[in-house]
C-alpha cells in the first residue's frame, strides 16, 4: 500500500470515466467539497469539453488512459468511482467486445487498485441488469430478464459480470465495494448525438427536425436529473457501514415516451412531426426503480421534477449547439474505436 502524504483535508478520489456526462458532474461535486480528483478517461464517448473548466484546478489531475490498460498509479487512493463505460446503445454496440472488456477487465484493474490502497470502490451499474423486466417496479432482489446473446448483451451482461466481480471482491474481504444500479439519467453535458432518448428528442425539437420515437411510444422510462444522481452516488460511497447490497438510484416517476415527447415540445416548441421507427431488439417495455433501499440506507431520494430538469437541459443544448443546431451534428454518433483485440492487453 502506498504511503498517504496528504494533509488530511479531503480525500484522494479516482473517477474513471470522469470526462463523461455523469462523471464530469461528479468531478465537479467532489472538487467543490474539497477532495482531490484524479480523472481517468480514454474519451471514447466522453469529451474534454466536459472537464475543461477543471483543468487548472489545483486539486484536479487528468490521466488519458483506457481502464483495460490502467493498472498502476503513483499516489494512494481513498475512493475509486468506476463510471468508465459507453452508456447508450449505439455507443456501447459500436465495439461490443471493447464494451464487455471495459466492464470486466477494466473493472478488475480498478478493483485491484482499490484493494492495493484499502480504498472504497463504487461501481456504476445499471438498470439494464434487469433487462426487459418481468417485475414492475424493479427492486434490487429481482434477478432480471436479460438476453445473454443479443446485441445489448455486451453492456447488460458486461455490467452483470462486473457486479459479480465486485461482490466476489467484497465477500472475499479484498475491497470495500458498493454498487449503484443507475436508471436513465439526463442533464447538461449529454452528447447531442449520443442516441439517448432525451438528448435525441431535445436536439431534434431545437433544430426543427422530426422527433424520432421507437415503437408505439407507449413504453415507459423513469428519468433522473444528473444532480440528484451525483448526490446519490456520493451518499452511497460515503455511507457507513457499507450496505453490502446493490442500490437502485433513479427517479421513480414513470412516463411513456409519448408523454416525454409532449413535454419536450412544450419546452422547445417545434412544428416538426413525430417519426415512428421500429423498436430495437430487446428494448425494455417498462422501467421504474423501486428506491426503498436508497431511502433506507442513504436517506436519498431525487428532488428535481422532470419538467424542471428538461428545461435546464434544453437551455444547455440551446447554448451549446447555438447556430450549429441547423447544421449536421458535429460529432459522429459513434466514434468507431478500432475493434478491441482480446489478448493484446499488457
Ligand atoms: N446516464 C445514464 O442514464 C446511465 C444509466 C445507467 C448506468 N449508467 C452508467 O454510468 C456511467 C456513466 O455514464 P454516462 O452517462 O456518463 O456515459 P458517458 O459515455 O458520458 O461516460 C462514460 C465515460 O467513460 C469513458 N470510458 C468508456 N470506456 C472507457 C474505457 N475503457 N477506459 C476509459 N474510459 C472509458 C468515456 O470516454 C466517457 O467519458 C457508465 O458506466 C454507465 O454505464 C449511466
Amino acid at each position: 500500500m502506498l504511503q498517504r502524504t496528504g494533509t488530511g483535508k479531503g480525500k484522494t478520489v479516482l473517477v474513471a470515466g470522469g470526462a463523461g456526462f455523469v462523471g464530469s458532474h461528479l468531478c465537479d461535486a467532489l472538487l467543490a467539497r474539497g477532495d482531490r480528483v484524479i480523472c481517468v478517461d480514454s474519451y471514447i464517448t466522453g469529451s474534454k469539453d466536459n472537464i475543461r473548466p477543471l483543468m487548472n484546478h489545483p486539486g484536479f489531475r487528468l490521466i488519458e488512459k483506457d481502464i483495460c490498460e490502467f493498472n498502476s498509479i503513483d499516489e494512494p487512493l481513498d475512493q475509486v468511482y468506476n463510471l468508465a463505460c459507453a452508456a447508450s446503445p449505439p455507443q456501447y454496440q459500436a465495439d461490443p467486445v471493447h464494451t464487455m472488456m471495459t466492464c470486466v477487465a477494466g473493472t478488475g484493474n480498478l478493483l485491484a487498485l482499490a484493494e492495493r490502497d484499502g480504498a472504497s470502490f463504487l461501481q456504476a451499474s445499471t438498470s439494464e441488469v434487469y433487462g426487459d423486466p418481468a417485475e414492475h417496479p424493479q427492486r434490487e432482489d429481482y434477478r432480471g430478464n436479460v438476453n445473454c446473446i443479443g446485441p445489448r448483451a455486451c453492456y447488460d451482461e458486461g455490467k452483470r459480470a462486473a457486479e459479480a466481480l465486485c461482490f466476489d471482491m467484497l465477500r472475499a474481504g479484498r475491497a470495500d465495494v458498493r454498487v449503484a444500479r443507475i436508471f436513465n439519467t439526463y442533464g447538461p453535458r449529454m452528447q447531442p448525438d449520443d442516441g439517448r432518448i432525451i438528448s435525441n428528442l431535445l436536439v431534434q425539437a431545437i433544430s426543427g427536425k422530426p422527433l424520432t420515437i421507437y415503437g408505439t411510444g407507449e413504453q415507459t422510462r423513469s428519468f433522473c436529473y444528473v444532480s440528484d444522481l451525483v448526490t446519490g452516488l456520493m451518499a452511497l460511497m460515503d455511507v457507513d457501514p457499507n450496505p453490502g447490497v446493490p442500490i437502485n438510484l433513479g427517479n421513480p416517476g414513470e412516463f411513456t415516451i409519448n408523454e416525454l415527447a409532449d413535454m419536450v415540445v412544450a419546452i422547445a416548441p417545434t412544428m416538426a412531426e413525430v417519426a415512428y421507427k421500429p423498436l430495437p431488439a430487446d428494448d425494455p417495455q417498462r422501467r421504474r426503480p423501486d428506491i426503498l433501499r436508497a431511502k433506507e440506507f442513504l436517506g436519498w431520494e431525487p428532488k428535481v421534477p422532470l419538467s424542471e430538469g428538461l428545461r435546464h437541459t434544453a437551455d444547455w443544448f440551446i447554448a451549446t449547439l447555438g447556430s450549429d443546431a441547423e447544421k449536421p451534428l458535429r460529432r459522429q454518433a459513434v466514434r468507431q474505436a478500432s475493434a478491441y483485440e482480446i489478448g493484446v492487453r499488457a
